[in-house]
């Protein structure tokens, strides 16, 4: 998959996942523009003149604006927008606040569809773009995260939306679901919670960043083309069903 001269936005690429989505597409030749609301300890070494860091946030409908007209500006286009910023704030519900609830779905949903909104108009006048969208295993429903799994169901729900808008423009819409990947948002479990997750999947070992980063790869390429509107499970078979008998 060749993605030479392309411009790439990748939000919340500064660590995780989005770092290695950014340098799988920084490796194949494209330009990056990363948002991310903490950039201080972001480095990609190598990569200087080809990875842009910008300091924001994907739910502020004005900070969104600046750097969609910014990166517009610099590279001359938007090919591929992923949208993978997220977070977490797990309880059950009766022990969730509200701003638990409001915080997830601001960020991991409401910020998806600012990032789109921005950019489709550019993607429309190219009558070309690829648009990606990080959700999760867990929009099928995990205990103590009516806020994230909500967050991750309307996500795909707006994929699916945005994939019928689209298909006239020659943009693509899909969805990558991750399993449990090793990065710092799960590091930030802790070590007890983090081994039951482990023992809880089939091959008994959590992915890597690349795994995902190779699936949004695959969409947003070339020969993907008339692919639209779905999603794809990378979780070592986790989605499949229960591992306990
Ligand atoms: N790690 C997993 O097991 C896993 C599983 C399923 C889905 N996901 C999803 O993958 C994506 C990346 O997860 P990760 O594990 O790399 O998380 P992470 O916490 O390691 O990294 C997330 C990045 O997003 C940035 N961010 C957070 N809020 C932001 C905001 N409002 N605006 C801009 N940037 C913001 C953070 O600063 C950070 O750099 C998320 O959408 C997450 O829900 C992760």
């Amino acid at each position: 998959m060749e993605f030479e001269g392309k411009s790439v936005i990748v939000t919340g690429g500064a660590q995780g996942i989005g770092q290695a989505i950014a340098l799988r597409f920084a490796s194949a030749g494209a330009r990056i523009s990363i948002l991310d609301v903490d950039v201080s300890n972001a480095s990609f070494p190598g990569f200087e003149d080809s990875i842009c860091l910008f300091s924001g946030d994907v739910a502020n409908s004005l900070d969104v604006e600046r750097f969609v007209s910014d990166v517009a500006k610099r590279t001359g286009r938007i090919d591929i927008l992923v949208n993978n910023a997220g977070i977490i704030r797990d309880n059950v519900i009766w022990r969730m606040s509200e701003d638990e609830f409001d915080s997830v779905l601001r960020v991991n949903l409401k910020g998806p569809w600012l990032l789109s909104k921005q950019v489709i108009p550019i993607m429309k006048g190219q009558d070309y773009g690829r648009i990606v969208n990080i959700v999760s295993r867990a929009w099928l429903g995990n205990f103590g995260q009516s806020n994230y799994s909500s967050s991750k169901g309307g996500l795909v729900s707006l994929t699916r939306v945005l994939a019928l808008e689209l298909a006239r423009f020659n943009i693509t819409v899909n969805a990558v679901a991750p399993g449990l990947i090793d990065t710092p948002m799960t590091r930030s479990l802790s070590p007890e919670t983090f081994d039951k997750l482990i023992a809880a999947q089939p091959g008994k070992r959590a992915g890597k960043p690349e795994d995902i980063a190779h699936a949004v790869a695959f969409f947003a390429s070339q020969e993907a083309g008339f692919i639209s509107g779905q999603v794809l499970h990378v979780d070592g078979g986790k989605s499949i069903g229960s591992t306990v008998f």
